[in-house]
């Protein structure tokens, strides 16, 4: 199967905080672009004559919106979220792949509460998650606890307000701040264990096979907050987790790659098969299947490059393969043989993998 490309025209450009911007692309006429709430695009682009790849996760609800909407906030000296928030203007057209990506939400037909625990802009799938469910789920609750630095930093305020009148009763919103001004009447602090812990507890209580939680923002928050829900007595299952960035990127020191530490890694040719194709390719320690891959000029499917988004992935048909990163798959899918190239090295010569 191959990946599929589309062109989408960008609509509106809305400015919801100083850095964060929403984009809302016009849906193709013909075929329509289908996708999950929680799902992300991957945006294609053209910068100075190079064309870069970020994954975005939808901030639109796919059952009650006609349009496709990403919110991109700034990184500090990010190419594309700064590109992005500086240039990109309604009329324009971006290369977008199909949306993909395993944290989502699947309607449910019976009562449930779903928690949503997120930071800065890991509150982009959560909105789609809590549209989808205060719509389409009409006995269901959903709780948000929102972590930001400060009033003028917290993305769709208004939006949030707005839902909670709409849908009272069954949608809070609780806002914690680590710098508010001296007028903030809300919580304030870090989102840490004790705090989270106490306002876990205050929220409606139902069977715990009828609780979800979805996590999403800094790496540190999530494996603060999965801490606490598994000392909560959460089920791992229950708990749905979305990494946007990795946390070898947000270490201060990055180790070596255990991968290419590894002594037993060496050159080895790998069998690639893609879009009905089949490609010999030559693998060097010091690369990624990916990255040999695109160097011998196939046009693969990729985005994040560091193992998050899934969008490479391909179904490893024999040999072995080592993967420097694991956290964008389920163990599901790692018991299915599924690997993501861009972090995986051959350790045999008989790899075959396919693409898609
Ligand atoms: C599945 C997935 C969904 C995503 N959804 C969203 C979304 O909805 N909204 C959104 O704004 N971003 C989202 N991202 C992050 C986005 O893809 C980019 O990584 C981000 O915009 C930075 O790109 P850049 O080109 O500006 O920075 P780059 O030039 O790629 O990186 C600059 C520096 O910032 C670090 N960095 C990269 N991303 C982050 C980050 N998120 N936080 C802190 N440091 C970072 C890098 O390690 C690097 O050191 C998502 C990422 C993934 C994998
Ligand atoms: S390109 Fe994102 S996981 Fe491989």
């Amino acid at each position: 199967m191959s990946t599929k490309y589309h062109k989408l025209k960008v609509k509106q450009v809305v400015r919801e905080t100083p850095d964060t911007i929403s984009i809302y692309f016009k849906q193709p006429f013909f075929s329509k672009i289908r996708y999950k709430p929680g799902q992300f695009l991957t945006l294609l682009v053209p910068i100075n004559g190079q064309v870069e790849r970020r994954s975005y996760s939808m901030s639109s609800c796919p059952h009650t919106e006609d349009e496709l909407c990403v919110t991109v906030k700034r990184v500090a000296n990010g190419k594309v979220s700064n590109y992005l928030n500086d240039h990109l203007k309604p009329g324009q057209e971006l290369e977008v792949m199909e949306p993909m990506g395993n944290f989502h939400l699947d309607l449910h037909p019976v009562q449930r509460h779903v928690v949503l625990i997120g930071a800065g802009s890991g509150i982009t799938p959560l909105m789609s998650i809590a549209k989808a469910v205060l719509r389409m789920e009409s006995t269901s609750i959903v709780s948000l606890l929102y972590g930001n630095r400060s009033e003028d930093s917290i993305i769709f305020k208004e939006i949030l307000d707005k839902l909670q009148k709409q849908f009272s009763g069954r949608f809070q919103v609780l806002h914690i701040l680590s710098r508010p001004s001296h007028t903030w009447t809300g919580y304030r602090g870090r989102l840490s264990q004790s705090l989270a812990t106490k306002l876990l507890n205050e929220l409606p209580k139902l069977n715990v096979h009828k609780m979800d939680y979805y996590l999403c923002g800094p790496q540190g928050m999530m494996e603060e907050m999965q801490a606490t829900l598994l000392a909560m007595q959460v089920p791992a299952e229950k708990i749905h987790k979305e990494s946007f960035v990795t946390a070898q990127a947000t270490a201060t020191t990055k180790p070596e790659t255990e991968a290419v530490s590894n002594s037993v890694v060496k050159t080895e040719e790998v069998t690639l098969r893609y879009d009905g194709s089949v490609y010999k390719i030559k693998v060097s320690p010091n690369k990624t299947i990916l990255e040999a891959g695109l160097d011998s000029g196939l046009d693969l499917p990729y985005s994040c490059q560091s193992g998050l988004c899934t969008a490479c992935r391909g179904k490893c048909l024999s040999g072995k393969v080592k993967m420097d990163e694991e956290d964008g798959l389920s163990p599901q899918e790692i018991k299915e043989g599924f690997v993501l190239p861009c972090v995986s090295h051959p350790l045999t010569s008989d790899v075959v993998i396919e693409i898609g």
